[in-house]
C-alpha cells in the first residue's frame, strides 16, 4: 500500500525523552529521566490502567507541553492514533481524502489511494457513510489507515485494537508490521500481551508514570527487570 505513496529505504527514526515531567493539578503523572527509543522498534508500551501510557504518548508526540524536559527526534512527519478515535464530521472517504491532501498527495492520486486503504481495512463498502456513525472498531480501523496514509516517520498508536474482533485485530497488526517494515517507527500502547510479543521488538513498562523497565521483548517476557512488571505478567492486581 505504502509503495503507492513513495518508496523509501527501511530507516530507523530515533526518539528520546530527557528529564520528562508532566503534572496535573500539582501531581506528577509522568516522570521519565531518560527514555531512548533508538532501536528499530516497534516499541510496545505496557502498564496498568492509569500508569501514564496515554499521557506519555501525547508527550512524545508533542501534543502536551511537559513541565520539564524535552523530546528529541529528527522526524518531521509524525502521526498518532488515539485511544478514542477523533474523526471529522464527514464521510469515511472525505476523512481519507483530507489526510492524503494534508500529506501532499495530488488530487489525481487521492481517490484511488483512499479506496485502496479502505479496501485493506475492510471499509470499502463504507466509503460514503458518515465517519462518526461507524462502529467503534470501524472507527479505530479508519483512524489507523488515515494515519498511515500520511506516511509518517513515527506513528504513535494508543490501544488501536482494543475494541476490534480477532480478524480485524489481525488485519491491523499486519498493517502495522507492513508500515514498520517500510521504515515507520512504531510506538504502540497495548494491554494485549500476545500482541506485544507478536509485534514488539522492545517493551517499555510504565508504572505510576515512571519507566519500571525497558527491555528487548523476549527478555522482558522471560525475565522482566522489575517486580511490578513481573506481577503484571502474572495477572496480579497493580499496586
Ligand atoms: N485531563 C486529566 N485530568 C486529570 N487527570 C488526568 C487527566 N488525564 C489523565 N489523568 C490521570 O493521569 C493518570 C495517567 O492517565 P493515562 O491516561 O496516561 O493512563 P493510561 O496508562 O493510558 O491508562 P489506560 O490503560 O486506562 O488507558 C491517570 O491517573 C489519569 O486519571
Ligand atoms: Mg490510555
Amino acid at each position: 500500500m505504502r509503495d503507492l505513496l513513495e518508496e523509501k529505504p527501511v530507516a530507523k527514526t530515533s526518539l528520546a525523552a530527557h528529564g520528562l515531567r508532566f503534572e496535573i493539578d500539582g501531581q506528577t503523572k509522568v516522570d521519565i529521566p531518560l527514555l531512548r527509543l533508538d532501536g528499530e522498534g516497534p516499541t510496545m508500551i505496557l502498564g496498568p490502567n492509569g500508569a501514564g501510557k496515554s499521557l506519555t504518548l501525547r508527550l512524545l508526540h508533542g501534543l502536551l507541553t511537559p513541565h520539564a524536559g524535552q523530546i528529541s527526534t529528527p522526524a518531521t512527519r509524525q502521526a498518532m492514533v488515539f485511544q478514542k478515535p477523533v474523526l471529522l464530521r464527514r464521510s469515511v472517504l472525505a476523512n481519507m481524502d483530507y489526510a492524503l491532501r494534508a500529506a501532499g498527495v495530488s488530487r489525481a492520486k487521492r481517490r484511488k489511494l483512499a479506496l485502496d486503504f479502505l479496501h485493506e481495512a475492510g471499509l470499502a463498502g463504507k466509503a460514503k457513510q458518515a465517519a462518526r456513525t461507524l462502529s467503534g472498531g470501524e472507527q479505530q480501523r479508519l483512524a489507523l489507515i488515515r494515519a498511515l496514509a500520511t506516511d509518517p516517520e513515527i506513528l504513535f498508536l494508543d490501544e488501536p485494537t482494543s475494541s476490534l474482533d480477532p480478524s480485524a485485530t489481525q488485519a491491523i497488526e499486519a498493517m502495522v508490521l507492513r508500515a514498520a517494515s517500510h521504515g515507520t517507527r512504531i510506538v504502540m500502547v497495548t494491554h494485549d500481551l500476545g500482541q506485544a510479543k507478536r509485534l514488539g521488538r522492545d517493551i517499555v513498562f510504565l508504572h505510576h508514570g515512571r519507566v519500571a523497565c525497558h527491555q528487548p521483548t523476549d527478555t522482558f517476557f522471560a525475565t522482566p527487570d522489575s517486580a511490578v512488571a513481573a506481577g503484571y505478567l502474572r495477572g496480579d492486581l497493580p499496586i
